[in-house]
């Protein structure tokens, strides 16, 4: 572990979260403008690119790469970023390159207020001490602990349905993923108030996100910042008083909390509370809405493509006959499931886009590009790349065979990011977003209303905007 910091030490230097950064996205471009030509893209203030931003932003950026190539300039607002799109752009930016960006002041730290120094809002040998010690939790058997709670809990959310009827399958999974979170995460009772308020406290502080952006930039008392700065409050409070509670008592649970709190690094030395708090808040954040949105993406194309459906509940049938897949069982014996939740995720990957912010000047692809800019990959993007993927917005699992992937790319597919800052909750989340979708299919046949068409929100994760009705009919 570093020398230079100790867990325990106080967090990383404060940066301007959300659209309050703007003066200094604008301070910061005009130096490096001084010292050399930006890279050639959408350079001028557009209100039609900054509507398309919010409500087409897929086709948005493959026009952009269309016309400028793998990497481009895209005012947002008054913003300038750069965006770097494709295989080789996503190796660039998470592996061979990843040394020219920080996270932290990229738009990575919108997140500041709500989650604090968690992994996502951190860099260097702050974050990596943080990772370390996390890592722990994230272990192969304490999943598998977890899993039993995934089995447990999507069994009983799918008894409760309907035999028939119409149901938001989006809402029905965020609560389902929200009953999973509280129990992995934090060893809740998901039917005690605490955890139905700890639930509702984080999702009104994340509803922020989802304001346009004139709203989150005012100050003031009745604001959504005043609101969300309450939310925040809340959840220290909550959340603190469950930390002093299970350190009074010393017991180490099978959740994810018990292992933060039980972590320690080379020194014997274990995470503060508020370190513990900010740990907590980001896990939270960024794998409830993310197995969610995963799960109900994926029942939204089963719908569409009955065969699908169809050959899963047939795997679930030859392999578990009538019970529900065992932890063990979930990737290595199931794999028409698998391939189908890969496609889902190649689709619809629910953190689209990976914001950072360029820390040197450097150079991709003969292009050079300047240091202090805001940038970003998107796997969203790479994934619909039709000179990558054939027939790039079909549902196609089969696409996912061993000897199909074998010619994709390195950086093609990166629905979890790589590298050294891979997703830490992949085995998690690619867990749960299996037995959930495992126990919907294994009882019902899907179909969507006549006339819904899928409106996907990318705010601040992809999501069915106005949510998902499906029609559930007992197989
Ligand atoms: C289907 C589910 C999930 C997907 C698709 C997903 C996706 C991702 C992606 C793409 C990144 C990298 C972002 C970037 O490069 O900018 C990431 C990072 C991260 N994810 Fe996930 N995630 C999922 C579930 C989870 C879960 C369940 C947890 C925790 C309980 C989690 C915790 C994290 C954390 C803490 C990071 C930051 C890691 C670091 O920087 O060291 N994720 N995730």
């Amino acid at each position: 572990m570093s020398e230079a910091v100790r867990i325990g030490d106080p967090g990383p230097r404060p940066a301007f979260p959300g659209p309050w950064a703007l003066p200094v996205d604008l301070r910061d471009e005009l130096r490096a403008r001084r010292r050399g030509p930006f890279p050639a893209g959408e350079n001028r203030p557009s209100l039609r690119n900054t509507w398309r931003f919010r409500h087409d932003v897929l086709d948005l950026l493959r026009d952009c790469y269309e016309r400028h190539g793998p990497i481009f300039g895209l005012r947002i607002v008054f913003g300038y970023n750069l965006a770097l799109i494709g295989p080789e752009a996503n190796h660039f930016v998470l592996v061979s390159g990843r040394q020219n960006f920080g996270w932290r002041f990229g738009r990575m730290g919108d997140l500041l207020t709500l989650v604090g120094d968690g992994l996502l809002t951190t860099d260097g040998d702050y974050h990596d001490a943080s990772r370390a010690i996390l890592m722990p939790a994230f272990h192969k058997e304490r999943v598998r602990a977890a899993a039993a709670v995934m089995r447990e809990e999507s069994a009983a959310a799918v008894d409760s349905l309907p035999a028939g009827g119409t149901v938001d399958v989006y809402e029905w999974t965020r609560t389902l993923a929200m009953r999973i979170a509280m129990r992995a995460l934090f060893g809740f009772d998901p039917d005690s108030g605490r955890a139905g308020e700890v639930a509702a406290r984080f999702e009104s502080g994340l509803s922020f996100h989802a304001r346009e952006f004139p709203m989150q930039m005012l100050f003031g008392p009745g604001t959504p910042l005043a609101r969300l700065r309450r939310d925040r409050a809340a959840l220290e409070e909550m959340v603190g008083a469950e930390v002093a509670r299970r350190r009074r008592a010393g017991a180490d649970g099978a959740d994810i909390l018990s292992s933060l709190l039980a972590s320690t690094d080379d020194e014997g030395r274990g995470l503060t509370d508020r370190q513990v708090l900010d740990h907590v808040l980001t896990l939270l954040f960024a794998g409830h809405d993310t197995a969610t949105s995963t799960a109900s993406f994926l029942v939204y194309e089963l719908a569409r493509n009955p065969e699908w459906a169809d050959r899963i509940a047939a795997e679930l049938t030859d392999v578990c006959g009538p019970r529900d897949p065992r932890p063990e069982e979930l990737f290595e014996a199931l794999p028409v499931l698998t391939r189908s939740v890969d496609e889902a995720l190649r689709l619809y990957p629910p953190a689209w886009i990976g914001p950072r912010r360029s820390v040197r000047d450097f150079e991709f692809g003969g292009v050079r590009a300047p240091a202090g800019i805001p940038c970003f990959y998107s796997s969203w993007v790479s994934h619909r790349l039709p000179e990558v993927f054939e027939d790039p917005d079909r549902f196609d699992p089969d696409r996912f065979l061993p000897e199909r992937r074998a010619r994709w790319p390195r950086g093609a597919y990166v629905p979890f990011g790589m590298g050294p800052r891979v997703c830490i909750g992949k085995r998690f989340g690619y867990t749960e977003v299996h037995a959930i979708a495992a126990a919907l299919v294994r009882r019902f046949r899907f179909e969507l209303p006549a006339r819904y068409e899928l409106d996907v929100h990318q705010a601040p994760t992809l999501s069915p905007g106005g949510g998902m009705p499906v029609r559930l009919t007992p197989r």
